[in-house]
């Protein structure tokens, strides 16, 4: 059987698509499906490639026993060929890729789909960007994504 590809996708990959990427492993490892799946995060800017994410982030998460471990890059034409599902954290990132999807040849293969409309406690229709907010921020973000990531994984599954 194929495996399910999917990619979160937030501005620097330092914040939203980690902790995504990191939920839904996590969450794929806990139902013992883990190796059904290629999980990844990239995001639509370069300012943190190669980075760590933020480590307000890691330590948010690690209270939650999420373990994020990816290092920051930049999202590539060949996501768009290789990924199953592109799931992006706010408008303007889903509006940035759809554009640069629009640029790449035979790109009609990924879905790009935004987390927050699988969401089935918040009405919130995108991930706030934390970056620039205190502490509590990390962990609303953390709080909707277990939400809406767990709804994305019982759609597809
Ligand atoms: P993310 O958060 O998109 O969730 O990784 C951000 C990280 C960095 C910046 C903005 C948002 N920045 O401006 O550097």
């Amino acid at each position: 059987m194929d495996k399910i590809s999917v990619l979160f996708v937030c501005l620097g990959n330092i914040c939203r698509s980690p902790a995504a990427e990191a939920i839904f492993q996590s969450l794929i490892n806990d139902k013992g499906i883990g190796n059904q799946f290629i999980v990844d995060s990239a995001g639509t800017g370069s300012w943190h490639v190669g980075k760590k994410a933020d480590s307000r982030m890691r330590f948010a998460a690690k209270q939650r026993n999420i373990n994020i471990t990816s290092n920051a890059r930049q999202i590539i034409e060949d996501d768009f060929l290789n990924f199953n599902y592109i799931l992006v954290m706010d408008n303007s990132n889903f509006n940035n890729v759809v554009d640069f999807k629009n640029r790449v040849k035979g790109s009609d293969f990924a879905k790009i789909l935004k987390i927050q409309d699988f969401s089935s406690i918040f009405t919130e229709k995108e991930v706030p960007d934390p970056y620039f907010g205190g502490d509590a921020g990390f962990d609303h973000v953390l709080d909707i994504l277990e939400d809406s990531v767990s709804c994305f994984l019982e759609n597809i599954t």
